[in-house]
């Protein structure tokens, strides 16, 4: 390890018991501690780190902020954490050509924060987009609120520079709109959740931010009328900006932890939608409040204001935090479905829950298909961990049987590794891991991650 501090400096490099205690957790359930940390400045110390890893066969995992649902950033075979939170410069913003650059620890806000000045932005908005990083977005190609009209990371990315595990630095992509020149190599990185490189720059396409946006909440007595509204919504000729779906025990939980003032029901439903002009955006309102109409709803209101609007906004990505303060454990997965199958996965999952008699929050981007099913239960007592594990296997299953995914934005990480095989068939399994053989041939990217070396 003395040549690691060789690379970084001693500031930059730990292996104190109590510096690695947070490094050994994420914000899922997972944890297992890392031989070191390093806090590289430049791709010249990561390319560095790499190849003294790669030499020595040591695990390398690459890490922004730690929030991985999934255990993406947990160093289950020890080995070394690259923190890239110091590498965290925002390299060049080109208005003209529609682009930003930055380094991978560059924080979300960060990044629109900067880019508001010239009226730009860099829409995928993940609910801890305070403290996640861009590289981080990449790496489990990062979703959000806005999915549902302006889709996730991988629409944005294009161009990397990426550190692979042989310690070269590779440019892939470029900077323009289009691009078909060879592979997209820069794609296959986008969710690759760090291991097939570590990923130091990101140039990404940028949006003008819509002028106007206007936020409605719509209540209902029963799942199948908010599923219906939603998929109805998203066919009626309108694509709102944002749909999102909140269930009665995230309600719930919200109203009882936080001084936010949501209406009790059944299900809530969020709607925003966004333009150039008012008139536009009243318009699309109108036909989305049309559709709630028709379905039975049981409270219709739009935010008075923007503060009303930023506090409904608030109380939604607070949902997590919300709700894992409200249990002992939880487990929070995020399935997704094709749209219209969204009333079938909701009814669903309330029932796998009511099944085993374990409690499911509920509540996610339903107008892109992906719900947040957040199971609350007691990780000391044996009962409740098996019907955990068995709510949320019937959970995948239930997701795969409506055409779906196991995962829409969290990545599989350590978390759903056993269940890449229900998803994918044995050829395409057999060519991710040939794929990651021919990167990483020494295994060391992030290694147990996503049943690739199992
Ligand atoms: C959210 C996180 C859990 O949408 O993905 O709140
Ligand atoms: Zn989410």
């Amino acid at each position: 390890m003395q040549r690691l501090i060789e690379i970084v400096g001693e500031g930059n490099f730990t292996d104190k018991l109590e510096e690695l205690v947070p490094y050994s957790y994420d914000a899922s359930m997972n944890f297992h501690r890392p031989t070191a940390a390093v806090w590289p400045e430049s791709t010249e110390q990561v390319s560095e780190i790499v190849k003294f890893a790669n030499a020595n066969k040591i695990p390398v995992v690459p890490r922004g902020a730690g929030t991985s649902l999934s255990g993406g950033v947990i160093a289950i075979r020890g080995g070394i954490i690259i923190d890239l939170s110091r590498m965290n410069r925002i390299l060049e913003v080109s208005i003209q050509n529609r682009y930003a650059k930055v380094q991978a620890g560059v924080v979300c806000d960060d990044l629109n924060r900067a880019l508001a000045k010239h009226g730009f932005t860099f829409p995928p908005d993940p609910a801890s987009s305070s403290v996640a990083t861009i590289g981080g977005n990449v790496n489990t190609n990062a979703g959000g609120i806005k999915g549902a009209k302006y889709g996730t990371t991988r629409d944005y990315v294009m161009g990397l520079q990426v550190v692979l595990p042989s310690g070269e630095v590779m440019h892939t992509g470029a900077y323009t709109m289009k691009c078909v020149s060879g592979y997209d190599l820069a794609k296959l990185f986008v969710g690759s959740e760090g291991t097939l490189g570590v990923i130091t720059e990101v140039t990404l396409k940028i949006n003008p931010i819509p002028r106007h946006a206007m936020t409605a909440v719509a209540t209902f007595a029963k799942l199948e009328d908010a599923g219906k509204a939603i998929s109805q919504t998203m066919t009626s000729g309108v694509l709102p900006s944002v749909m999102e779906i909140l269930d009665r025990v995230t309600l719930k939980a919200i109203k009882e932890n936080t001084d936010i003032d949501l209406p009790q029901a059944e299900v809530m439903i969020l709607a925003e939608t966004d333009g150039f002009t008012w008139e536009e955006v009243e318009a699309q309102m109108e036909v989305v409040l049309d559709v709630f109409k028709q379905n039975n709803p049981t409270l219709i209101k739009t935010a008075k204001d923007e503060k009303e609007r930023l506090s409904l906004w608030n109380a939604r990505k607070s949902a997590y935090a919300t709700l894992a303060r409200t249990s002992t454990s939880f487990v929070l997965d995020d399935v997704t479905v094709p749209i219209s199958r969204i009333p079938d996965l909701l009814v669903g999952i309330q029932e796998i829950g009511r099944k085993h008699g374990l409690l499911v929050a509920t509540y996610g981007h339903a107008g892109d298909g992906n719900l947040h099913p957040q199971i609350l239960y007691d990780e000391y007592n044996p009962d409740q961990v098996e019907k955990m594990e068995k709510v949320e296997e019937e959970i995948f299953h239930l997701a795969i049987s409506l055409n779906g995914t196991l995962t829409g934005e969290h990545g599989i990480g350590l978390s759903k590794a056993g269940y890449m095989a229900l998803e994918h068939d044995p050829i395409e399994l057999a060519l991710m891991r040939q794929i990651k053989r021919t990167l990483d041939p020494n295994n060391i990217m992030n290694p147990g991650k996503r049943a690739l070396d199992s």
